[in-house]
């Protein structure tokens, strides 16, 4: 808890830290009431931090310092100074070596921060800031360091006992205790550091590098949960093959382990050899996790492997520099999934993610550049900005350079920094030497917020032969950014004739065409390009594949956006124009709800599914994402006044008549996809899950109708699958169904059968938590009540309070306020157990610009009331305030 209002810390104050620490030997002592830690550091001046001997500031929060050395020398209460914050000492000598010993209590860390227990066994979380909780140490990426770790503990307890890197000796002690002794040869900062004690059983497999050698894969799970390893190990196979193949990287320590825990903050963390995991973000097999929750486990396996080289191996010089490593191994996992799955798929998924999450962050208080300059909580920006739109900065690089310059960029990077803590500066110097390509312009992605818009508009000079298309962008102000520079947008096109063809690309001043598909450069405020040799009038297919983080606008007409749904050779931008019909049809609804009026469809948009739910050549998941409409959220993020109830109203209605047009096909094809699935056993691979999406979705549509053979198929699914992707779904739709026996029953019977597993009942509680008919706090608030729910777990937290605030927006933004004081009342309470979760929670309200001037107040009141609640952590308190600024 903060005793003062947080500070603000700026990007421009960094300065290169007064001391190094060349070795880190830690010994653990752990024990049920307390863990004592001592902590021998290999010191010295820093050569590069100028001269004399400054005051030595180690940082310690929430420890019980014991005993104190310098150099073997017992310091006593007059040689340092102690906060609740730091440890200052002076040292005598350029060279020394620091003994401390402390005590901490992981037994009661509420936070899952530091070294803190989860199920009975120990475990860490240090990223950001958390090896300060831990011991007094230079707690900064920039200070990296070898590690040598030992740890005891009870025996029968805790039989495995695991730290960073390689295991050099293990013992056992009188009264049934036992230590272990691992040694980290590569040096890092602390926020990788690693330690886990336990009861664990683990699966453990090879494999040989690029190089021959042999590296032991070990994943450590409860012994419950040793059927449930198999899918990320086969990933983390996958990924270390697809790195050095891709990438050209080699895993480095003889043995590269993953520990699952339940209690969990974020998704998962890199620690040096040892990752530890969410076990959402481990554990799946058929029967228990969903086809999403597979291919999440497959990418967050790969994402935290890839880390190894960008993040561990060449790490951040400060936390302002979180994107470096972020948005780069978010863009290597997204590829690598591409390449494993449907690569047009996971690009749909993934822009239809950011646009709804990353763009409303954008445009609201928290806004921040991928390379923010000022924060007070660094755990606060662990955020989509960061990640995603950091992810879309180096896809664009990739767009720019092409793959093979990009290769090289990444190469020289690797090689020039290896073992060093490095800026996001760095890696465009590296991509920008490898390549010859001058990005100084295309920089502005990292220091300036907000989602630039393009309009583009176009004429035609049917006498010349020539096509123009006139450009504008811009970016909204953000805050501490009233205006901003032109920035570099890659603007991937096609023109396509009357028959959909695409035409040569050919601009005026070149002698011959470049292809049919390019990517322009857009650079300036205001620009045209001019087309030449164009015999008719082309239909633009603009920003393919979604090759700019931006907001597009051209003035198409449902019938042009219909014809590139048929014939865009572009995947992405089929489905995009298919979105685009529909948003168009939406908002159409939505004005007429608002004005009272009878609601009435746009019967192209039922012609435009109907032809895709009629084409069996194309890719089944395809089929699925073109008939889901966009979300509530999206339309919401569009939305200059975002009118809840009837945004919710028009998209149901759609729905549910597209459902009444559709029956048919639907039918036909639900029916067909489920006699595949009842015949075939479960396989986590794309094509099953394509046809279990389209499955699915169908069956979504086919409940609105109401018909008896819907809800018997729905049970038929409900009870006869062998997967928790059809079992979930069938749920799903039961659960927001108006069918209240069926419905009853199927929870019923759910959450018998799956009481005992912590993430399947998560599930039971999200889907629940989700459903949209009315008295959703009501029914949140008894489920909070449920014997399996814990404020303790932060899968639980998201799995119903974030699923409600995150998902339910017709019951979150009930008129009446009453969702606001409940997501109040719930971050108030987690504040003072877990400020990070806390923190996270607040999302929601702190959109409260987008809602009419009646929603605006309650939701302030509530900001507000939090602000007064008393002593608040940094995480909220920035969060709070920014959004009422
Ligand atoms: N580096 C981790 C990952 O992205 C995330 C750790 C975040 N931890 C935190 N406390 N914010 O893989
Ligand atoms: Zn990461």
């Amino acid at each position: 808890m903060r005793t003062e209002q947080p500070k603000m810390i700026y990007l421009k104050d960094y300065q290169v830290p007064d001391y190094l620490i060349d070795e880190t030997h830690l010994t653990f002592e752990l024990f049920e009431d307390h863990t004592l830690v001592h902590a021998q550091l290999v010191m010295r001046r820093n050569p590069d931090a100028g001269a004399g001997l400054p005051a030595l500031v180690l940082d310690g929060q929430q420890l019980e310092l014991l005993e104190l050395k310098l150099d073997d020398r017992v310091l006593g209460a007059a040689d340092y100074q102690l906060t609740d914050s730091h440890l200052t000492l002076q040292p005598t000598q350029e060279q020394f070596v620091i003994d401390s010993s402390v005590r901490i209590h992981p037994e009661s860390n509420t936070a899952l921060e530091g070294l803190y227990k989860s199920s009975g066994m120990f475990c860490t979380q240090c990223e950001a800031e958390g090896f300060r909780k831990i011991t007094y140490y230079l707690d900064r990426p920039d200070v990296m360091s070898t590690f040598t770790t030992t740890l005891s503990a009870e025996q029968h307890r805790y039989p495995v006992l695991l730290s960073n890197g390689n295991p050099i000796a293990s013992g056992s002690e009188e009264g049934g205790r036992h230590w272990a002794t691992w040694e980290d040869p590569f040096k890092k900062p602390a926020y990788l550091f690693a330690l886990v004690a336990g009861d664990l059983w683990c699966v453990e497999d090879r494999f040989t590098t690029m190089s021959a050698r042999e590296v032991t894969l070990r994943i450590y799970v409860e012994p419950e949960n040793i059927d449930k390893v198999q899918h990320a190990m086969d990933s983390l196979k996958k990924s270390m093959k697809w790195d050095e193949e891709v990438y050209g990287r080699e895993y480095d320590l003889d043995i590269f382990m993953i520990v699952a825990v339940n209690d969990f903050n974020m998704g998962a963390m890199e620690n040096k050899g040892l990752n530890i995991f969410n076990s959402s973000c481990v554990l799946a097999k058929a029967e228990t996790a969903t086809d999403a929750a597979h291919q999440r486990v497959e990418a967050v396996v790969a994402h935290e492997y890839f880390h190894n080289w960008s993040g561990n191996r060449v790490t951040c010089r400060d936390w302002f520099q979180l994107s470096l490593k972020e948005g780069f191994t978010v863009f290597r996992d997204a590829e690598f999934s591409a390449d494993m799955n449907s690569r047009t798929v996971k690009r749909i998924e993934d822009v239809a993610y950011l646009r709804t999450h990353q763009f409303a962050e954008d445009a609201g208080p928290m806004a921040h550049p991928v390379r923010p300059d000022s924060f007070m909580e660094i755990s606060n920006f662990y955020t989509l900005t960061v990640y995603e739109k950091g992810s879309e900065v180096l896809r664009m690089i990739h767009t720019l350079l092409g793959p093979q310059l990009f290769r090289k960029g990444s190469d020289l990077y690797f090689a020039r920094h290896d073992g060093q803590a490095v800026t996001c500066d760095d890696f465009i110097k590296a991509m920008e030497d490898a390549s010859g390509v001058d990005l100084t312009q295309f920089k502005r992605w990292y220091s300036q917020a907000g989602t630039p818009r393009l309009e583009v508009s176009e004429s035609y000079d049917a006498a010349a032969n020539t096509y123009r298309l006139q450009l504008r962008q811009s970016c909204p102000a953000t805050p501490g950014q009233a205006e901003k520079l032109p920035f570099v947008i890659p603007l991937e096109l096609a023109l396509l004739d009357a028959q959909g063809r695409e035409l040569p690309l050919q601009l005026v001043g070149e002698d011959k065409p470049v292809g049919t598909s390019r990517v322009l450069q857009v650079t300036q405020a205001e620009q045209a390009f001019t087309f030449v040799n164009i015999a008719e009038q082309p239909l633009p297919s603009l920003l393919r594949g979604f090759s700019a983080p931006v907001k597009l606008s051209f003035p198409y007409s449902r019938d042009q956006l219909m014809f590139l749904m048929q014939h865009d050779s572009d995947g992405f931008n089929r489905w995009e124009a298919g979105q685009q019909l529909a948003v168009q049809v939406l908002q159409e609804l939505i004005g007429q709800h608002q004005r009272g009026e009878l609601l009435v469809l746009d019967p192209r948009l039922v012609a435009a599914l109907r032809s895709v739910l009629e084409n069996d050549s194309l890719d089944q998941a395809m089929v699925a994402e073109m008939l889901s409409l966009p979300g509530e959220g999206y339309l919401t993020e569009i939305s200059d006044v975002a009118d809840v109830d009837a945004i919710h109203a028009a998209r149901e209605f759609a729905r549910a008549q597209l459902a009444e047009a559709l029956f048919e096909p639907l039918w036909a094809r639900y029916q067909a996809n489920r006699e595949v699935s009842r015949n075939t056993p479960y396989v986590a691979e794309s094509a099953h899950f394509a046809r279990r999406s389209l499955q699915n979705i169908a069956l979504s549509y086919l409940m609105l109708t109401g018909k008896p053979q819907v809800l018997a198929a729905a049970l038929e699914q409900y009870e006869a699958c062998d997967n928790m992707t059809e079992r979930l779904t069938a749920l799903a739709v039961l659960v927001n169904s108006p069918f209240e026996a069926e419905k009853a029953e199927a929870l019923k019977a759910f959450a018998e059968h799956f009481k005992d597993n912590a993430l399947v009942m998560d599930q039971w509680f999200s889907v629940q938590a989700a459903c949209t008919l009315p008295g959703g706090l009501a029914r949140v608030q008894a489920l909070m009540q449920h014997p399996a729910f814990t404020m303790k777990n932060p899968n639980k937290v998201r799995a119903l309070i974030g699923a409600f605030a995150g998902q339910n927006l017709v019951n979150f933004h009930a008129a009446d306020g009453s969702g606001y004081r409940f997501l109040a009342d719930q971050v108030i309470s987690l504040n003072a157990t877990n400020p990070q979760i806390a923190s996270r929670q607040l999302g929601p309200l702190t959109r409260w610009r987008k809602y009419d001037a009646s929603r605006q107040a309650l939701m302030r009141a509530e900001l507000e009331r939090i602000l007064a609640s008393g002593e608040l952590s940094s995480d909220v308190f920035e969060v709070v305030s920014k959004s009422l600024a």
